[in-house]
């Protein structure tokens, strides 16, 4: 019986992960620190409350379920790594180390990581490929680069199958309140449920985003990838690049009646303008097929599609 564990397994990703894995495993465990998944998980998957800094715990979780491919999802993001740098560091290096190591121990042959565009930072090229120099901004990017190239590690001197997929901002109804990576998201969700959304950013600023439903179509494209046909280990995906003003002009044709507006604050408009606004992933489409099923009017008409639909039952 063929299991995978996801860790993280209470937030965001894991959620919807779950739904898709369900086809495709035999039995999906979400492992997660935290009390409660954040939405409803797949019928039939199993969630298991623990720590990954907790070894033995760890360990016990390895042997009980003796997964056939780990998903590694759990981490502190941006802002909370920020606030909290000494907890940033030990969930994102020490449980990713012991995530490594556990797997090693418990014979779990592969490890897919999800790590971020934020590994990268300074002064970027206007198309961002996986050998552009990482020298990321913040701790969040400092343990995502450093979880790659452990994960790199791990497979070249252990024989793990280490995998990883780098994304880009993701859109999605669960992006965090008050991130400035979220801001795309809360366009859409705020058009819906209250009409009005004011960016605070400059209409020109080029993103590059990814809707959340091909994030879950990346991993399942990389999880069932031949090892043989993956020419590296870290993949960059890519959906869409649009600029602030574009976005806005597609909920503006959906939604003739959201008044969108645009108040940019120069801080925030220059943090927006040094994230890369293009992603080369011709890589993934190469090695493992991978290819986008959502630009930005097809992201447009299905999140907000999704979202009127949430609406409409929460309003019931
Ligand atoms: N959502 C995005 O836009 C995005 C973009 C790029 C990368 N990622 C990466 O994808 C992954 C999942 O993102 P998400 O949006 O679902 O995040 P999330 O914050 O919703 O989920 C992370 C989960 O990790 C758990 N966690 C934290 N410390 C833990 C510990 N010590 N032991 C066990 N679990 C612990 C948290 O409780 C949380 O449920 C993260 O690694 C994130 O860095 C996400």
């Amino acid at each position: 019986m063929a299991t995978c564990l996801i860790t993280g397994g209470a937030g965001n990703l894991a959620s919807q992960l779950s739904w898709s894995l369900a086809g495709r495993y035999d039995r999906v465990v979400l492992f997660d620190v935290a009390p409660a998944p954040v939405a409803a998980i797949a019928p039939g998957a199993v969630f298991e409350r623990g720590d990954l800094l907790d070894r033995a715990g760890l360990d016990s979780l390895f042997v009980r379920h003796r997964p056939a491919a780990v998903i590694h999802l759990a981490s502190l993001l941006s802002g909370s790594c920020e606030d909290d740098r000494e907890r940033g560091w030990a969930v994102n290096m020490d449980g990713t180390f012991a995530l490594f190591e556990a797997a090693l121990r418990g014979g779990a042959p592969m490890v897919v990581l999800a790590s971020s565009v934020a590994a990268y930072g300074g002064t970027l090229p206007e198309t961002l490929r996986e050998d552009t120099p990482q020298w990321p901004d913040g701790l969040y990017g400092v343990t995502k680069m450093a979880a790659e190239r452990l994960g790199v590690y791990y497979h070249r001197r252990h024989g793990l199958d280490f995998r990883c997929l780098r994304l880009p901002i993701t859109v999605s109804r669960f992006a965090p309140a008050g991130a400035a990576s979220a801001l795309a998201s809360h366009a859409f969700i705020e058009a819906v449920q209250r009409g009005q959304y004011t960016f605070c950013v400059r209409p020109d600023i080029r993103l590059a985003l990814i809707y959340v439903r091909d994030v879950l179509q990346a991993f399942l494209g990389l999880l069932a990838a031949p090892s043989t046909g993956l020419g590296r280990r870290v993949y960059s995906v890519a959906g869409v690049a649009a600029t602030l003003g574009e976005v806005a002009d597609a909920i503006r044709r959906r939604l003739p009646e959201a008044k969108l507006r645009f108040d940019p604050d120069p801080a925030a408009s220059a943090l927006l303008a040094s994230w890369p606004g293009r992603i080369d992933d011709s890589a993934a489409r190469r090695d493992w097929g991978w290819q986008p099923g959502f630009d930005l009017e097809r992201m447009a008409d299905d999140f907000l599609q999704v979202l009127r639909v949430e609406t409409g039952a929460n309003a019931r």
